[in-house]
């Protein structure tokens, strides 16, 4: 079951004011340009596991594509990145203080959809998506803080991709399971598993960053690497590379004023050779056998999980 085509009707008929246009025209935006659509399609398929109507879980879908859509017009400022889904950011096409102001906009909607629910777990839903909201913002503190840093460790790393990345994940799928009813045990596996598609899910975003197609990816490429964002594969990279190369390396990185396509293009040739992509991709692998294990110790049928794994499964070949 394809739900793509349900989220965005049920996103496109969700109304703003018009004015202050300068407020509400970039959150239009925002959320008309497209996108996967992978968190709120979590949220129904966890949801249609336990009921056969998914779309009494529409209100958590909206509620985290809102909110995804939010933490997005920050992390591109954050981030210094003009361009996302092929258009320029909001900072760019407005300017900074749009981005944040439209953005907690988003923030507060996102919270306003969930309100607006009858599920009868509504306030666990509430608590769970607050939780997850403030542990995202820790993840993107850890992010910027790990720029200035050449010692992070894988294990800081992943535990700073679970809480920028992952928990929302996770969160989507929980929600759709309390939406659904089920079982506590159910929602908690739930989320796990969908906390271990999300670790899989930024590696494969900090992979794409390098070798992603300029042409479909929609995000400028070489980002991270301009920025000294310390992903899975720059981490590798400092721990695999002898003395020279890491020497070499490092020293790529703090200089200001190479030109970019070059200092990409460097950077990239040294990951090559270190074997880096090949890495990457394998801990890619690890984490979906993680996800499934976690799925198959859930309480129903493989019938009734197959969609949600099939999606999983789907995002591995993803360009975008
Ligand atoms: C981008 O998320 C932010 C990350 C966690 C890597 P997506 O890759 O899901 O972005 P859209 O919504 O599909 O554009
Ligand atoms: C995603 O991290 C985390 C959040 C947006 C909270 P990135 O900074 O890697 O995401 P992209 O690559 O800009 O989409
Ligand atoms: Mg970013
Ligand atoms: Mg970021
Ligand atoms: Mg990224």
């Amino acid at each position: 079951m394809d739900y793509l085509d349900s989220i965005n009707r049920a996103l496109n008929a969700v109304t703003y004011p018009s004015e202050p246009q300068g407020l509400y025209e970039p959150i239009a935006y925002a959320l008309s340009m497209g996108g996967k659509r992978l968190r709120p399609t979590l949220v129904l398929l966890a949801c249609a596991i336990y009921r056969n109507d998914p779309e009494v879980a529409m209100p958590a879908a909206l509620a985290i594509e809102t909110y995804h859509n939010h933490t997005l017009l920050h992390d591109d400022l954050m981030d210094h990145a003009d361009m996302r889904r092929g258009k320029p950011t909001v900072h760019v096409k407005w300017n900074e203080n749009t981005a944040v102001l439209s953005g907690d906009t988003m923030l507060i909607a996102a919270f306003r959809h969930l309100i607006d629910t009858n599920c009868p777990n509504k306030e666990r839903m509430l608590s769970l998506f607050a939780r997850t909201a403030t542990e995202i913002c820790e993840g993107q503190q850890h992010d910027v803080n790990f720029e200035n840093r050449i010692d992070v460790t894988e294990e800081e790393y992943i535990e700073m991709i679970r809480l920028k990345t992952s928990v929302l994940l996770g969160c989507a799928a929980k929600l759709g399971a309390l939406a659904g009813n089920a079982p506590d045990e159910d929602a908690d596996t739930l989320y796990r598993f969908a906390e271990k598609i999300g670790l899989a899910f930024q590696l494969q975003d900090d992979y794409l960053d390098v070798y992603g197609d300029p042409a479909v990816f929609g995000k400028q490429i070489g980002g991270d690497i301009l920025c000294g964002k310390k992903t899975f594969l720059l981490i590798h990279a400092l721990q695999k590379a002898d003395a020279e190369t890491r020497k070499k390396l490092l020293a790529i990185l703090e200089d200001k004023t190479m030109e970019p396509t070059l200092k990409i293009r460097t950077v990239t040739e040294i990951y090559n050779q270190l074997g880096i992509p090949a890495l990457t991709l394998a801990a890619i692998e690890r984490f979906y056998e993680d996800a499934r294990r976690e799925l198959d110790s859930i309480s129903v049928g493989k019938e009734k999980t197959a969609p949600i794994w099939d999606y999983a499964c789907s995002l591995l070949k993803r360009q975008v």
